[in-house]
Formats: C-alpha cells, structure tokens, sequence
C-alpha cells in the first residue's frame, strides 16, 4: 500500500485525477470505478477541466458504480447513479446508459446483485476503483461487520452513515436504509484500488484502514492486503498516522520511473 498524504485537499483531488488521467490516456476504454459522497466531487472536477481542455478524452471510459441506494424513485437527486451524472458523466459526455450499475430496481434484487457480479466479471473487471471511507470505516457501502471476502449484496445502513449522510437529505428519515454495494472482495478485485480523504473527521478511519489490524470492523483496513492500493489524503486525514514521517520519506524519495 502507498500512502501519499498531501497539503491540501485540492492536491488530493489533482493527484487522484492524474491517476486516472494516466489510466485512460492508455486505454480509452478502461473500466473506471466510480464512488459518490462528498469527497471524490473535487477529483470529478478536475476530470471534467482535463477533458474539456483536450489532456485527455473521457467519453470512452467504462464506469462501474460502486453502490447505490435503494428505495429511491428513479429520478431522486440523491440516488447515485443521477449524482454521478450530474458530476461526472454529463461533464465529461459519457451518456447515462453507458454507467454500469447495480439494478436497483429489479423485483429480484437478489439476482440484481448476481449480474452485477457477472457483468463486471464479463467486462474484464475494473482497472481503477476510486474509493471513500465513511467516518465509520466504510468503504462502498460495506459497513463494520461485512465480510473481508464479501461480494455485490444488498445491506442495511448503520446508524452513523445513515446520519452522515442526512446533509443530502431533507431529513434524516428520507435517507434510505437499505442500499446494494459491492462486496470487499469485489472491491479487492479490482486492478488498481485508489482512496482518498480529506479532513479530520477521517483521520481516525484512514488510521484504521491503513494502520490498525486487518479487520472487519475496519472494512477499510481490507486494503492492506490488495497488491496496488493507493491512499491519497490531506493533512488532515492523515493526521493519526503514526507513520507519517515514514510515508512522507518514501513519497519525496520516490523514484519518478516508478509511477503510482
Ligand atoms: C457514502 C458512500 C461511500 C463514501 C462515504 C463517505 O457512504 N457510499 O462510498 O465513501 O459516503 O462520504 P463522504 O465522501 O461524503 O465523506
């Protein structure tokens, strides 16, 4: 695992896109996993700015949700796949239909979650997953508790998330409590895991995830054991790492040939 803490949440933002910049830059194609809250919105900006400037063309890309609600109506603000249109995908012309999602709205959401399963198995699975952590530890919608080896399924909101997530909401009993995320081990499956954070809300949980025991009440320490996994924080997530000094040694003697 690498872990870059940076300045500002603004350079978290730019290093995140570049990454995945670099990714499409050699193939135009490349199946991208996209996460939604509030942190990866800056990264999605710098995306649109690269695309519109000609650094790179994104209307090729293959986008994988990572979760999304359920008990939304389909044109709910709030229901991922319109946030991620919104923020993403008209920014950059990849048209809705082209987002790979979980279907919500299938009467057998059971089997919703087998073909999402399939369907990014089919598609050569997700060369770069994009990913946030939830103050809990979170990552998708893989609350304390799930399955290091768990794959696409439906789960119930905890408590702490479904009060995090209120701010998006009129109010807190319009937050959905059941949702379909990937599992860890969907997750774990991806070529190249990228998570980022910003503030201090999150350095307990960037703390746990890259430091504290493999665990799954920890769902975010599941990175520890992904071949290429990349965390990209700000000061202030990073602020309880007690190897900071270490990360930031090893990022200013990086040798430029070795990439991220
Ligand atoms: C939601 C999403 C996660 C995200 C988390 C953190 O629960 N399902 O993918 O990482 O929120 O959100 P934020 O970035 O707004 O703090």
């Amino acid at each position: 695992m690498e872990v870059l803490i940076l300045p500002t949440a603004e350079e978290v933002a730019e290093l995140a896109s570049s990454v995945i910049v670099e990714a499409v830059s050699s193939n135009p194609r490349a199946a991208i996993g996209v996460a939604t809250g509030s942190t990866p919105l800056a990264t999605y900006k710098k995306l649109i700015a690269a695309h519109r400037q000609g650094e790179v063309q994104l209307d090729g890309i293959r986008p994988f949700m990572l979760d999304e609600y359920l008990d939304l109506s389909p044109d709910h603000p709030e229901l991922y796949r319109n946030v991620l249109k919104r923020n993403l995908l008209d920014g950059v012309d990849v048209v809705s239909a082209e987002l790979r999602c979980p279907d919500v709205f299938a009467t057998d959401l059971l089997d919703a979650c087998r073909r999402y399963e399939q369907l990014i198995v089919e598609q050569g699975g997700i060369d770069v997953q994009l990913l946030g952590i939830g103050s809990d530890g979170h990552v998708g919608f893989n609350e304390p508790g799930s399955s290091l080896g768990s794959r696409t399924r439906i789960k119930t909101l905890h408590t702490d998330t479904i009060r995090d997530n209120a701010r998006f909401f009129d109010s807190l009993d319009e937050v959905p409590r059941h949702v379909i995320t990937q599992g860890l081990g969907t997750i774990m499956d991806a070529r190249h895991l990228l998570l980022i954070a910003h503030g201090a809300t999150k350095a307990d949980a960037i703390a746990a995830a890259v430091e504290g025991p493999l665990s799954a009440s920890c769902p975010g320490s599941v990175l520890q054991l992904h071949p290429h996994a990349t965390v990209i924080v700000d000061e202030g997530a990073g602020a309880a790492l007690a190897q900071q000094e270490y990360y930031r040694h090893a990022w200013a003697n990086k040798p430029e040939w070795q990439g991220l």
